[in-house]
């Protein structure tokens, strides 16, 4: 079929704030629109899957300032940079069709286009803010809203702020906005709905506050300069502009809009679920037709969070266990509308029992007997048994009705379930048939080919519906069993392998993890402390002149005494020998690095030329050099051979 006549699915993740290391609960969400993406691609759509990052706001501007560099040379490290977001979804074998970067010139122009927009219309009006905002959410609060008197989000403390903004007329929205979740099934799952309703719209829709005055990262407000546009208004409206609503960039917002759904986090549900129509109302737009709200992976008990210091690495489980490892693991074993405990003894035992105990089991033991048994090529006489064959023939030809009503639901633990309940049958059939009895008797030799027959077609119609899992491994056993495509179509239909297949054996798909080895091992590596990440580089200065450089008087210097500045914590006094016949006194705010007793008698480089300033109440006639990143420092330092007072050339 040509794409054009292909059904459309447009599926979106959450845009990533990059402004933390990425978790393996980050992957959560993505793993599971790259599955349903897969499925659904599987199914024969033509499927536009969109992830990408939210760069702007409050929080990634002082995160930037922090470090000494630009918000975006901040957001790209974090995007582009080893081990960021891009990588991160490499290595996961996520199939996006699209990324946008909230920094995008042409999301930008659209977002002040849409801004204007809603302006226009008299939805966005300009008044004055007072309220709480808390800055890790880039959320304001009123006071009623506040739980305990801090963020109901993320339980932090929140400011109070007052300052000219612009508001969005929400409250219009209240009523619509209500019949949508309470009538119609635009969010799931369908226990989300009431805590919206009951804690938000019913509890008071106040007008939201969409422009901010006191920092600057973010989409100006065109006609007014000063503002920007409220990051979550920046952020929804991704999910369009990256199809090329108001602008050029892209063309396919007649073709996907609007979305089948949104898959989000259970506390970014409000976002999605109350302002994005209310919205996309205001714009007159159609709505999405589902935004469901997946759980939390949670570590001992709390949400995994950077902040919290409880980060799982994807990267490290990855490189252990492989990729469709630990994204089954994370599909198989948690319901996605719920939270889920994450632990290390639960992906164990989940990659032992399911994929090398049942999975890679059952495709190694039956490709090993049909090279045994028949040198890899399955004879064309084969002889069935009814009475033997028929319930395994059964469940394997309605599996895929029932992984589909799953997977339709985004129940995709279920939708597991259904296919490991057809692998544990074909392993019990096995002992059933006895193979290694019917190959010890000449006269027995089709129905053996036909009980081989049977778990090879068993295993291409499992690990066919498992292509959206773990699309390596599926394809991995394809190949091993000889079939020639996972046509949805043919996983259907039991009997679509060709009777006489040739397998081709392989290595372990899944081998066995020997549970108390490797839990301890990653005990021990939990308990090294984690490397501290390495500060981006700072800007590079403008250019000086070699005239200008030399102007600069750097001169060798010999540490004569040195101590510590009584009730400073920071500095060191020393006097230091200059090659002239008074003694220097220079204090350098050092004393976290160094102790005074193993500086003396070194040799070390001082700025000489520099005019004295008063530091603690004392003078400091120049400075030391020292290299400084991160959290380390080495004050420059040269071998004895070299008197004072020579100097740096
Ligand atoms: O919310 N378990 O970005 P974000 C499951 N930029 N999911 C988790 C998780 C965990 N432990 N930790 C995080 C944002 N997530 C906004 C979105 S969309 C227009 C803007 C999920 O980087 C979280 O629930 O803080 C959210 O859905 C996603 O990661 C991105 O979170």
């Amino acid at each position: 079929m040509c794409d054009s006549c292909k059904k459309k699915f447009y599926i979106t993740t959450p845009i990533y704030y990059p402004s933390d290391k990425l978790h393996i609960g980050h992957s959560y969400c993505t793993v599971a629109t790259d599955t349903m993406a897969r499925y659904k691609r599987l199914r024969g759509y033509d499927v536009m899957f969109l992830t990408g990052t939210d760069e702007h706001g409050q929080k990634i501007e002082t995160k930037a300032k922090n470090a000494g560099i630009t918000p975006q040379q901040f957001v790209d490290n974090i995007v582009t940079g080893e081990k960021g977001v891009l990588d991160l979804w490499k290595l996961m074998n996520i199939s996006y069709d699209r990324f946008i970067r909230t920094t995008d010139d042409y999301h930008v122009a659209s977002v002040q286009k849409i801004f204007k927009a809603m302006y226009d219309k008299g939805d966005i009006y300009k008044g004055k803010y007072t309220g709480m905002y808390c800055t890790p959410c880039e959320s304001f609060w009123t006071e009623s809203q506040l739980k305990d008197g801090k963020c109901p989000d993320c339980g932090r403390e929140c400011q109070p702020a007052e300052e000219e903004a612009y508001f969005f007329r929400l409250s219009k929205y209240a009523a619509p906005v209500r019949k949508l979740l309470t009538e119609t099934d635009f969010l799931e799952p369908r226990s989300r709905v009431n805590e919206m309703v009951n804690n938000f719209i019913d509890a008071g829709l106040e007008d939201l506050c969409v422009s901010r005055t006191s920092f600057t990262w973010g989409v100006p407000v065109d006609f007014d300069p000063g503002h920007v546009v409220y990051v979550w208004v920046d952020a929804l409206f991704n999910y369009t502009t990256a199809l090329g609503f108001m602008n050029d960039k892209y063309d396919d917002y007649k073709d996907y809009w609007p979305a089948d759904v949104h898959f989000v986090g259970k506390e970014i549900v409000r976002f999605h679920s109350i302002i994005w129509p209310a919205m996309l109302m205001s714009m007159g737009m159609p709505l999405p037709k589902k935004v469901y709200g997946h759980g939390w992976l949670l570590l001992d008990g709390g949400k995994m969070s950077k902040s919290k210091g409880n980060v799982v690495d994807p990267y490290l489980l990855a490189e252990r266990y492989g990729t469709d490892a630990l994204r089954f693991f994370l599909m198989r074993t948690f319901p996605f509308g719920s939270d889920g405990n994450f632990s290390n003894e639960l992906l164990i035992s989940c990659i032992n029992t399911d994929l090398a105990n049942d999975l890679g089991n059952l495709v190694s033991r039956t490709v090993a007997m049909v090279q045994k048994y028949f040198g890899g090529k399955l004879p064309a006489e084969q002889e069935a048994d009814p009475a033997l064959d028929d319930a395994l023939i059964a469940m394997a030809s309605e599996l895929h009705g029932k992984y589909e009503e799953q997977m339709e639901h985004y129940a995709f633990q279920n939708a597991l379930s259904e296919v490991f309940a057809v692998i544990s049958r074909a392993n019990k059939y096995i002992d059933e048939t006895a193979p290694w009895v019917l190959a010890k008797d000449e006269s027995k030799k089709a129905r053996l080919a036909r009980v081989m027959y049977n778990l090879l077609e068993t295993v291409r119609i499992c690990a066919g519906l498992l292509t959206p899992f773990m699309p390596a491994t599926a394809e991995e056993i394809r190949n091993r069993i000889g079939a020639e495509t996972y046509d949805w179509d043919d996983l259907c239909v039991y009997g679509k392998l060709d009777a006489q297949t040739t397998v081709t054996a392989g290595p372990a798909l899944f081998p066995r993890i020997d549970a108390e080895k490797e839990l301890a091992e990653l005990e021990a590596l939990n308990a090294k402390p984690e490397e501290p990440a390495e500060d981006p580089l700072p800007e590079p200065l403008p250019p000086v002149s070699f005239d200008e450089f030399c102007k600069v008087e750097m001169t060798v210097v010999k540490v004569l005494t040195c101590e510590n500045v009584k009730k400073s914590e920071k500095l060191l006094k020393f006097t230091l020998n200059d090659g002239t016949d008074t003694p220097r006194q220079i204090l350098s705010g050092i004393a976290k690095f160094y102790k005074p007793e193993e500086l003396i008698g070194k040799t070390l480089v001082a700025v000489t030329n520099l005019p004295p300033r008063k530091m603690m109440g004392q003078e400091s006639c120049g400075m030391l050099l020292s290299a400084e990143r991160g959290d380390k420092l080495n004050l420059v330092m040269l071998d004895d051979s070299i008197p004072a007072g020579a100097r740096l050339v």
